[in-house]
């Protein structure tokens, strides 16, 4: 089993709590992919350690480095590559991707935004759902395309708003929801079971067309 493993990057720019949950599906024999390798866009991430910690290839890309965005993103495909990765996961990764790793990549880079896209897109999910005064809000896994929180849909779930929440609870509360998803779908790729027809990505059933060897 662990031979036809997938092998997924994780991008990161913050604590990795997302990064976690998905290191702690790969341990597990039966999961369908591994981590290859960890990269921040920030040098003092928690992530990072967790990464560490979990003996996982990491680095720290610094933009500053790099004359362009395009540059960055290329040295980031670069380590990719490198580490023979198939699957990106961008887990709370805080930068728009760019063409160098969407070209390496079609179909293969999958984003997290802690609401129900197309509402709420941006960096204040959670924070702009509480001052809208919602119900409910929720989870997206997406397929990246070239803008920000756009791409074909893969996953949506709901998480209930709760009338005294702020900021934290209501986080505390999407991101456990999270956790078990992101899992869910690098599972569901692994397999080969997401297929894309336009904007909406049909999850195939086990014994369609899934991979042979899993
Ligand atoms: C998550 O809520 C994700 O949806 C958003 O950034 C957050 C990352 O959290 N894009 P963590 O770093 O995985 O704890």
């Amino acid at each position: 089993m662990s031979k036809s493993k997938r092998v997924i990057g994780v991008l990161i720019s913050g604590s990795g709590s997302n990064l976690q949950a998905l290191i702690d599906e790969c341990s597990t024999s039966a999961f369908p992919a591994r981590i290859g390798v960890v990269i921040s866009n920030r040098s003092d991430t928690f992530g990072l350690v967790r990464a560490e910690r979990a003996g996982l290839p990491n680095y720290w890309l610094d933009r500053q480095e790099f004359d362009s965005n395009e540059a960055f993103d290329a040295a980031i495909c670069d380590k990719l590559r490198e580490h023979g990765i198939e699957l990106v996961v961008l887990a709370g990764y805080m930068r728009l991707v760019r063409a160098p790793i969407l070209k390496a990549y079609p179909e293969a880079v999958i984003n997290l935004h802690p609401a129900l896209l197309p509402s709420f897109p941006g960096a204040h999910a959670a924070r702009d759902a509480l001052d809208y005064g919602v119900k409910v809000t929720g989870i997206t896994i997406h397929f990246v395309d070239a803008e920000f929180d756009t791409g074909p849909v893969i996953i949506q779930e709901v998480v209930p708003v709760h009338q005294n929440d702020d900021e934290e609870t209501l986080l505390k509360r999407i991101h456990k929801v999270e956790h078990r998803y992101l899992s869910y779908a690098v599972k569901l790729w692994s397999m080969g079971r997401l297929q894309i027809e336009g904007r909406r990505v049909k999850i195939l059933p086990k014994g369609d067309k899934f991979r042979e060897d899993i």
